[in-house]
């Protein structure tokens, strides 16, 4: 049951007025007060035991405000893709409402392989909209944590292997958020790059790398004005990153002067002198001892509770900690719902599924087309498809993500309805994956049940394949433990279940194959040179089959580009080269529980690794094709040397050799030549995605300046840009230079 706060604002108002007949509006509740007016003057009208009721939980998503002062409770959910429906008020199962189904919009992970800015801010606007609808203060999301590994289970709540492209990608979701009064909680910070050990793993990091590759999305999106961040589960420098005085004391709030609220995972605190100390501001829970397991009705025991009150009545705290959090958690109400002006905000709109498929469309990424086996022909007769993945509904599983939605249009379904006139659409399962379909009571309603052997599965398919003009194979993962799942990595780089087998057998059967991977993770490929197209389709929401269809068809023309190296194997990958103690960890010998892990690889992450290592991807960082071509020119520098804090402008001229319009995305990056510190051979430093009609050229330029040629000294602790010789590379991906010009950096 939600309870909703008994006094309102209107009451507390009236009761002020009762005290004297001119009674003014006591000044937290005047909007035309400054925040931090309105802020201090609620602080100070409050006692102790408000304060402290105020930053921890008393349900499992909610705090309970000030209801004395009318100050609302503040209401978070899930997130990121979005809004998860309500769930009990003390358990994790769905508390059965029927007016909570949201729409599903793609994985972040496909966000990103949109790589347009745009898409990002329209992505927060509708996901805010219906948290805002749905009255809640805060959406826990977007999660920005770096993809070290293709194993983690929930890199596809995350934004790719890049902290450039995260950072640039990450603040227009959260502005567009933020803009319906919902605040965002960016997740989760840092070092959470993997499910496995997830609340037992001390990540052993050198300072460059840390503030290199696994801060800058975290610090854009604090810079960009998110009003609250979500600490992680795991340890760095032993202690819980939820109280941690490193990554929340001295970096967050301090380098970058974080205003807003720092909120524990959920039973990601331990200890309460930490948690006092170390910047934790509001205790959420998995269970009400706000660990693991407990009694039921005993949130007064979060370490933020009692506890708190305890230590303060024996002297062992003092309440000027105390002040500081409630400040920021009053600070997020002022923000959110008491902001009288924020707007009303909207559910099931067309325009959401509008948006949802749009940012599909632009996120799902060609990364072979041979023989032009897409679009499919107008006059296919016969198609077949064949797989699980083209059933099963994956807005259901995952984990917290996990989501109840009004409608998801399988890929099966979305590929019928878009046939061509006349033409049958078949279908053959292939291989049985994941029959579940619930999550905390919610069911996808679907009967994947199966009784037939894999060989039989194999045969039906392949018999069924030899006269389809075009087989269409939807595979990969799905959300089930182990698939792309919180609380758990998977195994392998493989595909589960037999997959390949599948897939190979397919290939054999019909040369017009195409494989659509689901994931949000790369996934080997030992048949890629048997399948002519292949395409990967990520977790897509409501709109799978509709987005997949727009593309596989040719309505949309595929413009999106893996914000992550598709590796050939695990060896590839630089957090795997260096044994257990870089992944997973090994465990201490003290009786702690803890394992020690040390991120070996450093800074070399992603296409960082590959281009140290002069290994070739199966598909690079930023690959992506289009149904027509695209050549660059020459890339142009505006001036030759730059200093200070002067830009410097590149100018690529790009053109639409085919016969289509299409989009396609520009990546820039930059080689430091010589340095005094090792540097990668080259980073993503700008991009930008520009849409051209055929034979069209577009002249594309993209500025950087000092930020974009620093790296982090760690001897300094500050960012350096050492003035000399520097390269600019135009390229279509981290694998596909184009063109490349020299620039030099002066003093
Ligand atoms: C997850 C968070 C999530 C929270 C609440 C935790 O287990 O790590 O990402 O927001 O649960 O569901």
């Amino acid at each position: 049951m939600k309870l909703i706060s008994s006094i309102s604002i209107t009451a507390v108002l009236a009761a002020f007025a009762l005290c004297g007949a001119k009674a003014a509006t006591p000044a937290y509740l005047d909007d035309t007060q400054p925040l931090e007016t309105r802020v201090e003057d609620a602080l100070q009208r409050m006692n102790t035991a408000e304060k402290i009721a105020l930053i921890h939980a008393q349900s499992k998503f909610g705090s309970p405000g000030v209801k004395r002062l009318g100050i609302p409770e503040v209401w978070t959910d899930d997130g990121p893709h979005g809004v998860r429906p309500e769930v009990l008020w003390d358990e994790w199962e769905q508390a059965g409402w029927t007016n909570d189904s949201c729409v599903a919009f793609p994985a972040l992970t496909c966000l990103a392989a949109t790589w347009n800015p745009d898409m990002s801010r329209l992505y927060g606007v509708v996901v805010g909209e219906e948290a805002r609808y749905r009255n809640k203060s805060m959406l826990l999301g977007p999660g920005v944590n770096i993809y070290r590994t293709p194993l983690n289970g929930r890199n596809f709540e995350y934004m790719g292997e890049d902290p450039f492209l995260a950072s640039v990608m990450v603040v227009p979701y959260i502005q567009g958020l933020q803009s319906n009064g919902v605040s965002a909680c960016v997740k989760h910070y840092c070092l959470n790059n993997q499910e496995i050990n997830r609340h037992t793993t001390n990540v052993l990091i050198d300072d460059r790398t840390l503030y290199e590759i696994y801060l800058p999305a975290f610090k854009a999106a604090v810079k960009g004005g998110a009003w609250a961040i979500m600490g992680a589960y795991n340890l760095y420098k032993d202690q819980h990153l939820c109280h941690n005085s490193i990554t929340l004391n001295d970096i967050l709030k301090g380098e970058w002067g974080f205003d807003g609220v720092v909120v524990s995972d959920w039973g990601g605190t331990h200890d309460t002198h930490e948690a006092v100390t170390n910047g934790l501001d509001m205790e959420f829970g998995s269970w009400t001892n706000g660990l693991t397991n407990g009694q039921s009705n005993a949130y007064d025991n979060y370490y933020l509770a009692q506890p708190y009150l305890d230590k303060i009545a024996a002297g062992e705290l003092t309440t000027q900690e105390l002040d500081e959090k409630a400040r920021r958690v009053l600070r997020l109400i002022m923000r959110t719902t008491m902001d009288r002006h924020r707007p009303w905000g909207s559910m099931l709109s067309p325009e959401h599924y509008a948006a949802a498929r749009q940012i599909g469309g632009q996120g799902i990424v060609l990364l072979k087309n041979d023989k032009s086996v897409l679009p499919i022909k107008a006059d296919a007769k016969k198609i077949l498809v064949v797989g699980e993945n083209a059933l099963k509904m994956m807005t259901v599983g995952g984990g917290s993500s996990s989501l109840k939605v009004q409608q998801e249009i399988s890929p099966f379904d979305g590929l019928k309805a878009q046939a061509p006139a006349g033409c049958v659409v078949e279908f053959a399962r292939g291989y049985v994956g994941d029959t579940g379909g619930e999550y905390n009571g919610v069911t996808t309603g679907q009967d994947l049940s199966e009784s037939r052997s894999a060989k039989e599965l194999i045969a039906e398919a392949t018999q069924k394949a030899k006269d389809a003009d075009v087989v269409i194979f939807v595979g990969g993962l799905n959300k089930a433990a182990g698939q792309d799942c919180e609380d758990a990595d998977r195994e392998s780089l493989s595909l589960p279940y037999d997959q390949d087998r599948v897939i190979a057998a397919l290939a054999d059967a019909n040369p017009n194959l195409v494989v659509v991977n689901v994931s949000g993770n790369a996934v080997a490929m030992p048949w890629v040179d048997k399948v002519p197209a292949i395409v990967q389709a990520w977790f897509l929401g409501s709109e799978a089959g509709n987005a997949i269809a727009d593309v596989l068809y040719g309505a949309v023309n595929p413009s999106g580009k893996l914000p992550m190296t598709f590796p050939r194997s695990l060896a590839d990958v630089g957090a795997h080269c260096f044994g257990e103690k870089a992944y997973p960890g090994i465990e201490r010998n003290d009786g702690s529980n803890i394992l020690d892990e040390e991120y070996s690889e450093g800074i070399y992450v992603g296409y960082r690794w590959a281009d140290r290592k002069k290994t070739k991807p199966l598909f690079p960082f930023g690959h992506g094709l289009s149904y027509t071509t695209f050549a660059y020119g020459k890339i142009t520098p505006s001036k030759s040397q730059i200093s200070g804090d002067d830009t410097i402008t590149f100018t690529v001229p790009v053109t639409n050799t085919g016969e289509r319009e299409g989009d396609e995305v520009v990546e820039l990056y930059i080689t430091d030549v010589k340095s005094t510190l090792d540097r990668p051979v080259k980073e993503l430093k700008g991009f930008k995605k520009v849409h051209l009609l055929p034979g069209e050229t577009a002249q594309v330029e993209i500025t950087v300046g000092r930020d974009e040629l620093s790296y982090f000294d760690p001897e300094a602790h500050a960012w350096v840009a050492e003035p000399g010789e520097f390269k600019a590379h135009a390229a279509a991906s981290a694998g596909d230079i184009r063109s490349t010009c020299s620039f030099k950096l002066l003093e």
